[in-house]
């Protein structure tokens, strides 16, 4: 199956219409069946959390409740993570704050296209970037511009995209009978249509000499890239 990448209802509709809103209710409910928020948090497992109050960006956050419950498996470990989440919409769920600071980490919303925050500088020793379900959305040149960006402002990054094989097509057409509503389920099979598979992202992440990267499938549906800066 050839990538092939469609513009998706949810990133259209306004923040506050009720089928974006219930979509986005939808997307935890995918996330939970993906098994996401637990690949998540083993792949930043590998992370050595001695002494260091991480700096996390989340690219592409929606709502925050997808680090929220990355943030509860990490664990005390973690406590003192400085999280921003990132979304060019502001549709943080009321209750996540709350979640992190009970976790005691720190969190920042950041609403703004991540192509400008790409472009920024900041800190890149410390700093770990992560995204869900987000890179498929873009289409080679924008994601090639997007991986250099992440590169450049990080020294660890893990995306858990939709793995685009017949087996998650076939499941993205059935998210009807878990209730899912129109707009999730015109979006899950055009989001495995643009998802990856193989070494397709290792290929578009830049300088690969100065990185270790592992890319493979992960859990029913889902496809798995690390890369975690060698200095
Ligand atoms: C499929 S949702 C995933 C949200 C979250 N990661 C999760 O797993 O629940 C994709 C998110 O990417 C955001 N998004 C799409 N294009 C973006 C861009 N260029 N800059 C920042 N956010 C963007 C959308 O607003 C949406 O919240």
């Amino acid at each position: 199956m050839n990538r092939c990448v469609e513009p998706e209802w949810l990133d259209e509709l306004p923040e506050a219409d009720p089928r974006a809103i219930g979509s986005r209710r939808d997307l935890r409910r995918l996330n939970q069946w993906m098994g996401n928020a637990s690949i998540m948090a083993s792949a930043l497992g590998s992370l050595p959390i001695d002494g260091k109050p991480w700096r996390m960006v989340e690219v592409g956050a929606g709502d925050g409740s997808f680090l929220s419950r990355v943030a509860r498996r990490l664990g005390a470990g973690w406590q003192g993570t400085r999280a921003t989440l990132l979304d060019r919409q502001n549709v943080i769920a009321e209750d996540a704050g709350l979640g992190f600071r009970k976790l005691g980490w720190e969190v920042e919303v950041v609403t703004r296209d991540v192509l400008e925050w790409c472009e920024e500088t900041g800190p890149r020793l410390g700093t770990v970037v992560i995204a869900n379900l987000f890179l498929h959305h873009f289409g080679r040149n924008q994601l090639e511009a997007l991986l250099r960006g992440i590169a450049r402002r990080s020294s660890f990054f893990v995306a858990v995209e939709p793995r685009r094989s017949l087996f998650s097509l076939a499941f993205s057409r059935l998210v009807g009978l878990i209730a899912c509503n129109a707009v999730t389920r015109h979006d899950a099979p055009v989001s495995v249509r643009a998802g990856f598979c193989g070494n397709e992202l290792s290929r578009l992440w830049p300088g690969t000499e100065g990185w270790v990267i592992r890319e493979h499938s992960a859990g029913p549906f889902s496809h798995l890239f690390v890369a975690r800066a060698k200095v």
